[in-house]
């Protein structure tokens, strides 16, 4: 039996990873390849999370995949791990079987100064997976780590993407797409939970989490991540954009909960208002992002305000929060694919549709349409085409 350790901080793992993960375990004939998370690398600083958060995130990056395992045996073990103790443990646990251990290419250069190389070199085969270019200074390396201490060391020619957990964490902080970079199911886990992003967003989410449902929190969150997506399309600010997402719903109860919360409040509602509760939570929502949660920005707390109506002349930012509100991941409804599809080229068109979309559910269920949804569609018909809201880079997901 041969198997593989892939140790690393996997903060977050991304598409590098498994790729690499993939071509060793294919090129080393591995029956199984564990990747290992990293609890507290002695030769490697920098991990940001948790190690059980690091751990959830290579779980879900790894389902489905054919006999790669996220493993915790670091973690469990707790305090400061050696590549040593981790390699004894897999001997342990499969006697007899061939054992590989693999680095990335840059962790080859340090192996000499970790603790006891000989050690690890007598129970596993050290192989580090570097990119092409950088291939013949690895061999020199690995043979220098051979003569040194014996063992068998090996490199592996890995032709995957070139990312990085920091570039991707950057991303994440500065709100700036990531997609491509990590799995999806990764993205999503990143997005739920906020993470890598500015303490004061996480601070946002914290506060929704004890007012909002789970599942309507679950729809703010990827209204942002498809915010930051959509910003990043038509060259919008992408900050403002995540900020407007994170608070579109943030007083999005029951009508009769919103009702009381606004007569508690003082907050005063028009009679069109107690007609449609659904109206009042935009329009309270961008009340409650300035006064509870601290925003100026008028341009962030109009996108909020107009996210359930929309109005006539409204910016490309509003109309960026309006659609990822309507398209985010886990909306499903008949005929979303074509909106998305018109959302990453051209927002007017996808907000027409979009309004176009729950005008005919308004009037399915028995209701009446807004007095101000035909002038408002009216507008967009004209707009469509518009270079204003025309996407300057369709990358559509
Ligand atoms: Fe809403
Ligand atoms: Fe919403």
């Amino acid at each position: 039996m041969k198997i593989g350790i892939f140790g690393g901080s996997f903060d977050p793992v991304h598409l590098g990873h498994i790729a690499a993960a993939r071509s060793v375990k294919q090129e080393l004939g591995l029956d199984k390849l564990f990747m290992v998370v990293a609890a507290d690398a002695p030769h490697k600083h920098g991990a940001n999370l948790p190690g059980n958060i690091r751990l959830r995130m290579l779980e879900t990056a790894l389902e489905g995949e054919d006999g790669i395992i996220a493993s915790d045996a670091e973690l469990k073990r707790g305090g400061k791990s050696y590549t040593l103790d981790t390699v004894s443990a897999f001997a342990k646990q499969y006697r007899g079987a061939e054992l590989y251990f693999i680095v990335g290419g840059d962790m080859l250069e340090s192996f000499p100064s970790w603790r006891e190389p000989k050690g690890i070199l007598e129970k596993a085969v050290l192989t580090a997976v570097s990119r092409p270019d950088t291939v013949r200074d690895m061999r020199a390396i690995a043979d220098s780590i051979m003569a040194q201490f014996g063992g068998r060391v090996s490199v592996s020619g890995f032709t995957g993407p070139d990312i990085s957990s920091t570039e991707v964490r950057r991303r994440m902080f500065e709100a700036e797409p990531v997609r491509g970079m990590v799995p999806l199911s990764c993205e999503f886990y990143m997005y739920r939970n906020a993470l890598y992003m500015p303490e004061k967003l996480r601070r946002i989410r914290l506060k929704l989490r004890q007012r909002l449902k789970r599942k309507r929190l679950d729809h703010t969150m990827m209204t942002v991540l498809e915010a930051v997506r959509l910003a990043a399309a038509y060259g919008v600010d992408a900050q403002k954009a995540r900020l407007a997402a994170l608070l579109h719903d943030c007083i999005k109860l029951p009508n009769k909960e919103i009702i009381d919360f606004c007569d508690e409040k003082g907050i005063e509602l028009t009679d069109e208002e107690r007609e449609s509760p659904y109206l009042i939570h935009s329009r309270v929502g961008s009340l409650l992002a300035k006064d509870e949660f601290g925003v100026t920005d008028e341009e962030v707390l109009s996108a909020i305000r107009l996210h359930t109506l929309g109005c006539v002349g409204m910016t490309p930012l509003d109309m960026v929060v309006y659609v990822a509100d309507k398209i985010e991941p886990s909306r499903e409804y008949d005929g979303l694919d074509e909106i998305r599809s018109a959302a990453y080229r051209d927002l007017a068109e996808a907000m027409l549709m979009v309004m176009r979309h729950s005008a005919e559910y308004t009037l399915k269920s028995g209701r009446c349409l807004n007095p101000a949804t035909g002038e408002v569609m009216r507008w967009l018909e004209g707009e469509i085409g518009s270079p204003r809201f025309a996407a300057i880079n369709a990358n559509q997901p």
